[in-house]
Protein backbone atom coordinates (compact mmCIF):
# COMPACT_ATOMS: atom_id res chain seq x y z
CA UNK A 1 0.00 0.00 0.00
CA UNK A 2 1.39 3.34 -0.66
CA UNK A 3 1.51 5.78 1.70
CA UNK A 4 -0.25 8.98 1.26
CA UNK A 5 1.92 12.38 1.24
CA UNK A 6 1.65 14.56 4.18
CA UNK A 7 -0.01 17.90 3.69
CA UNK A 8 0.09 20.70 5.88
CA UNK A 9 -3.88 21.72 5.47
CA UNK A 10 -3.99 25.78 4.62
CA UNK A 11 -5.75 28.43 6.48
CA UNK A 12 -8.23 30.31 6.45
CA UNK A 13 -7.72 33.45 8.71
CA UNK A 14 -4.45 34.09 10.61
CA UNK A 15 -1.04 34.61 10.29
CA UNK A 16 1.42 31.52 8.74
CA UNK A 17 5.17 32.22 9.74
CA UNK A 18 7.19 30.74 6.77
CA UNK A 19 10.93 29.87 6.47
CA UNK A 20 11.89 29.71 9.78
CA UNK A 21 15.28 28.29 10.78
CA UNK A 22 15.01 24.77 10.86
CA UNK A 23 15.42 23.52 14.55
CA UNK A 24 14.08 27.04 15.89
CA UNK A 25 9.98 26.68 15.80
CA UNK A 26 9.80 26.23 19.34
CA UNK A 27 12.09 29.04 20.43
CA UNK A 28 9.67 31.39 18.32
CA UNK A 29 6.63 30.29 19.89
CA UNK A 30 8.16 31.13 23.04
CA UNK A 31 9.60 34.63 21.97
CA UNK A 32 6.07 35.03 20.63
CA UNK A 33 4.30 34.17 23.95
CA UNK A 34 2.77 31.26 22.64
CA UNK A 35 0.70 29.65 23.78
CA UNK A 36 -0.31 31.79 26.33
CA UNK A 37 -1.11 34.89 24.83
CA UNK A 38 -3.19 32.99 22.06
CA UNK A 39 -5.23 30.61 24.18
CA UNK A 40 -8.42 31.05 21.55
CA UNK A 41 -6.13 30.13 18.44
CA UNK A 42 -5.37 26.95 16.87
CA UNK A 43 -1.57 26.89 16.27
CA UNK A 44 0.05 24.28 14.12
CA UNK A 45 3.73 23.96 13.82
CA UNK A 46 5.40 21.81 11.43
CA UNK A 47 9.56 21.42 11.63
CA UNK A 48 11.93 20.26 9.58
CA UNK A 49 10.01 20.54 5.75
CA UNK A 50 11.55 20.18 2.88
CA UNK A 51 12.08 23.50 0.90
CA UNK A 52 13.89 25.38 -1.86
CA UNK A 53 16.72 25.67 0.36
CA UNK A 54 17.23 22.94 2.71
CA UNK A 55 15.01 22.72 5.49
CA UNK A 56 12.38 24.40 7.52
CA UNK A 57 10.25 24.84 9.94
CA UNK A 58 7.08 26.69 9.81
CA UNK A 59 4.15 27.95 12.05
CA UNK A 60 0.35 29.41 11.43
CA UNK A 61 -1.38 30.54 14.10
CA UNK A 62 -5.26 31.16 13.40
CA UNK A 63 -7.97 33.91 13.84
CA UNK A 64 -4.82 36.23 14.56
CA UNK A 65 -3.07 38.75 12.82
CA UNK A 66 0.18 39.13 14.39
CA UNK A 67 1.51 42.70 14.60
CA UNK A 68 4.94 43.39 12.68
CA UNK A 69 6.08 44.65 16.52
CA UNK A 70 5.84 41.33 17.69
CA UNK A 71 6.84 39.25 15.18
CA UNK A 72 10.17 41.38 14.36
CA UNK A 73 11.59 39.56 17.49
CA UNK A 74 12.12 36.38 16.18
CA UNK A 75 14.55 38.01 13.68
CA UNK A 76 17.17 36.69 16.24
CA UNK A 77 16.94 33.24 15.78
CA UNK A 78 14.77 33.12 12.57
CA UNK A 79 16.31 35.73 10.21
CA UNK A 80 15.16 34.36 6.98
CA UNK A 81 11.74 34.05 8.27
CA UNK A 82 8.58 35.53 6.36
CA UNK A 83 5.03 36.56 7.84
CA UNK A 84 1.99 36.02 5.56
CA UNK A 85 -0.92 37.45 6.61
CA UNK A 86 -4.03 35.33 5.49
CA UNK A 87 -7.47 36.77 4.94
CA UNK A 88 -10.08 34.18 3.54
CA UNK A 89 -7.50 31.63 2.67
CA UNK A 90 -5.74 34.24 0.73
CA UNK A 91 -1.94 35.34 1.49
CA UNK A 92 -3.47 38.98 2.11
CA UNK A 93 -0.26 40.37 3.06
CA UNK A 94 3.47 38.98 2.93
CA UNK A 95 6.77 40.58 4.52
CA UNK A 96 9.99 39.35 5.85
CA UNK A 97 11.06 40.03 9.70
CA UNK A 98 13.29 42.57 10.24
CA UNK A 99 15.01 43.06 13.15
CA UNK A 100 14.24 45.60 15.74
CA UNK A 101 16.95 48.21 16.96
CA UNK A 102 16.71 47.30 20.33
CA UNK A 103 15.61 43.78 22.17
CA UNK A 104 14.20 43.92 25.51
CA UNK A 105 13.90 40.94 27.50
CA UNK A 106 14.52 38.21 25.29
CA UNK A 107 17.98 37.44 25.50
CA UNK A 108 19.96 37.02 29.08
CA UNK A 109 22.74 38.64 29.58
CA UNK A 110 26.49 36.70 29.12
CA UNK A 111 27.98 38.50 31.80
CA UNK A 112 26.95 36.83 35.54
CA UNK A 113 27.67 40.30 36.83
CA UNK A 114 25.30 42.17 34.78
CA UNK A 115 22.33 44.62 36.54
CA UNK A 116 19.90 42.53 34.06
CA UNK A 117 21.47 39.30 35.56
CA UNK A 118 21.24 40.59 39.61
CA UNK A 119 18.19 40.52 41.31
CA UNK A 120 17.43 44.15 40.65
CA UNK A 121 14.13 43.98 38.27
CA UNK A 122 15.99 45.44 35.31
CA UNK A 123 14.91 43.34 32.10
CA UNK A 124 17.47 42.84 29.39
CA UNK A 125 18.17 45.13 27.29
CA UNK A 126 20.42 44.89 23.88
CA UNK A 127 21.49 46.96 21.10
CA UNK A 128 21.30 45.22 17.11
CA UNK A 129 24.63 46.74 16.38
CA UNK A 130 24.49 44.47 13.12
CA UNK A 131 22.12 43.03 10.98
CA UNK A 132 23.95 40.61 8.66
CA UNK A 133 25.33 38.75 10.76
CA UNK A 134 23.08 39.44 13.77
CA UNK A 135 25.23 41.18 16.80
CA UNK A 136 23.97 42.53 19.41
CA UNK A 137 25.20 44.30 23.00
CA UNK A 138 24.27 44.39 26.41
CA UNK A 139 23.13 47.83 26.91
CA UNK A 140 24.37 48.08 30.42
CA UNK A 141 27.58 46.19 30.31
CA UNK A 142 28.22 46.31 26.19
CA UNK A 143 28.83 42.31 26.13
CA UNK A 144 27.99 40.65 23.14
CA UNK A 145 26.53 36.98 23.34
CA UNK A 146 27.99 34.74 20.81
CA UNK A 147 25.59 32.63 20.29
CA UNK A 148 21.73 34.14 21.09
CA UNK A 149 19.74 30.98 20.03
CA UNK A 150 21.69 29.75 23.48
CA UNK A 151 20.32 32.11 25.26
CA UNK A 152 17.11 32.96 24.58
CA UNK A 153 15.05 33.75 28.26
N1 LIG B 1 -0.63 29.35 3.57
C1 LIG B 1 -1.58 28.80 4.46
N2 LIG B 1 -2.92 29.03 4.26
C2 LIG B 1 -3.35 29.74 3.21
C3 LIG B 1 -2.41 30.30 2.31
C4 LIG B 1 -1.05 30.09 2.52
O1 LIG B 1 -1.21 28.15 5.42
N3 LIG B 1 -4.67 29.90 3.05
C5 LIG B 1 0.79 29.13 3.83
C6 LIG B 1 1.47 28.32 2.75
O2 LIG B 1 1.37 26.94 3.08
C7 LIG B 1 2.90 28.81 2.84
C8 LIG B 1 2.75 30.27 3.28
O3 LIG B 1 1.43 30.38 3.82
O4 LIG B 1 3.61 28.11 3.86
C9 LIG B 1 2.92 31.25 2.14
O5 LIG B 1 2.00 30.95 1.12
P1 LIG B 1 2.33 31.30 -0.40
O6 LIG B 1 2.73 32.72 -0.53
O7 LIG B 1 1.17 30.83 -1.21
O8 LIG B 1 3.53 30.31 -0.67
P2 LIG B 1 4.90 30.58 -1.44
O9 LIG B 1 4.63 31.32 -2.70
O10 LIG B 1 5.62 29.28 -1.54
O11 LIG B 1 5.64 31.53 -0.40
P3 LIG B 1 7.14 32.11 -0.47
O12 LIG B 1 7.34 32.69 -1.82
O13 LIG B 1 7.14 33.14 0.64
O14 LIG B 1 8.05 30.95 -0.18
ZN1 LIG C 1 24.90 42.88 30.28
Amino acid sequence: MKKKELKIPLIKDGTVIDHITAGQAVKVLHILGIPEKTLDSIVSVVMNVKSKIGKKDIVKVENRELKPEEVNKIALIAPKATINIIRDYEVAKKYKVDLPEEIVGIVRCPNPNCISNTREPVESRFRVISKDPIRIKCYYCEREPDNIADNII
